[in-house]
């Protein structure tokens, strides 16, 4: 096991990443309980994998713990969902030093921290991440929240939690289109700041995404001690901790064509939106053509998607497109935020781009 430090004052705490971790679960979450109670939340594509070894695992270590399982799904990060959360966890007659414990994805993360966050105004939470994604990403740092009507993440809290359990074997029954669209944020940690990780990565990548543990608990390490570093610096986001939105301007655009569903996954919008901002940096002559090139010619190698025209049934329109962007949590004083990059590893944040700019790049990567 590998353990990193998220450096926030008291609020610091640690991630351990390896194999076979939620066996000792127990063990490893004892120190960080405030009271000897938890509830675990996870979501029903995960329970049937998980529930029960954790459960064994914190009832031996003398935890008392009880469980929720929502459905599985990013309908499921609502605010219906986190009122029935809430509901059955204030049922169960909670103390302020009870914990919530995530088990899954990105999702259940998400909402479980949220809840957290709110019930008695702040109870802790523990993060035990199984997809690639999470483990990578969204288990690190806080953000927390829900859907809406209006967007993706419009309502939430940065609220920490207090400990990060990776297990690399959950991945084992992760479906690979999910593993793949948790890959394209370990690259991100590449291009945005780390040439040399992005190497490792084109020549790393196809191997990790065929089940190589050791690619995978390298990848899971490098990208936590880079979202830690950025986080222990950025808490929230005022300045580089942007830097981790690359891709997502553009992703975000797809992803509300597509109805935030399982038509382009999170981590799929990810993908394409981080070779539109190349694209986007080559044609206003911010960096060579040939980046480009080379991290399309990887995600096609690892079975990324690198052309939103190979998306079924969607008919993308630039407009439409630029008027969902327009409705980005990263808008301020009315213009879009953009990250773009001068190279492979050297990302910047920006609001200086002519809408011209990015309408044409758009149309000519949507034409058909
Ligand atoms: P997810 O939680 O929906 O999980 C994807 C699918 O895999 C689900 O069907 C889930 O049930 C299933 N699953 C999870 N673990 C499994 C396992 N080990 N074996 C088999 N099936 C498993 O999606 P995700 O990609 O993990 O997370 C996406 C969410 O994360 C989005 O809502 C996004 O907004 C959020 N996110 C948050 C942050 C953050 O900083 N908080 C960062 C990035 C993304
Ligand atoms: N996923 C972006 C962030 O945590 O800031």
């Amino acid at each position: 096991m590998e353990t990193l430090a998220v450096d926030l004052g008291e609020r610091s705490y640690n991630i351990h990443i390896g194999t076979g971790l939620l066996k000792q679960a127990g063990a490893l979450v004892s120190p960080v309980l405030a009271q000897k109670r938890a509830i675990i939340v996870t979501d029903a594509h995960v329970a049937p994998h998980y529930l029960s070894s954790l459960e064994a695992s914190l009832s031996g270590a003398g935890i008392a713990c009880a469980s929720i399982t929502l459905p599985a799904g990013e309908q499921t990060k609502n605010f219906a969902h986190l009122e029935q959360l809430l509901d059955d966890v204030l049922g169960r007659r909670i103390e302020r030093g009870t914990s919530l414990i995530a088990l899954g994805g990105g999702v259940i993360g998400d909402l479980t921290g949220f809840a957290a966050a709110i019930a008695l105004r702040g109870i802790p939470f523990i993060q035990i991440p199984t997809t690639l994604l999470s483990q990578v990403d969204s288990s690190v740092g806080g953000k927390t929240g829900i859907n809406t009507r209006h967007g993706k993440n419009l309502v939430g809290a940065f609220y920490q939690p207090r400990l990060v359990l990776a297990d690399i074997d959950t991945l084992d029954t992760l479906p690979r289109r999910e593993l793949l669209a948790g890959y394209a944020e370990v690259v991100k940690y590449g291009l945005i700041r780390d040439a040399a990780f992005y190497d490792w990565c084109e020549a790393n990548g196809t191997q990790l995404v065929d089940g190589d543990k050791d690619a995978r608990v390298h990848a899971v390490r490098e990208s936590c001690a880079a979202k830690a570093a950025v986080v222990a610096k950025d808490e929230r986001e005022s300045g580089e901790r942007a830097l981790l939105n690359f891709g997502h301007t553009f992703g975000h655009a797809l992803e509300s064509e597509t109805g935030f569903s399982d038509t382009l996954l999170h981590g799929e919008a990810v993908a394409l939106g981080m070779l539109m901002a190349f694209d986007l940096s080559a044609r206003i002559g911010l960096c060579p053509g040939q980046d480009a090139v080379r991290v399309r010619k990887h995600f096609e190698a690892v079975g990324l998607p690198h052309d939103p025209r190979q998306i079924a049934g969607v008919t993308w329109n630039a407009d439409t497109l630029i008027s969902h962007m327009a409705l980005d949590k990263k808008v301020r004083d009315g213009k879009l935020t953009f990250i773009l990059c001068r190279g492979i590893g050297e990302a910047f944040v920006t609001q200086d781009v002519k809408i011209d700019d990015v309408r044409g790049l758009m149309s000519q990567a949507l034409a058909a």
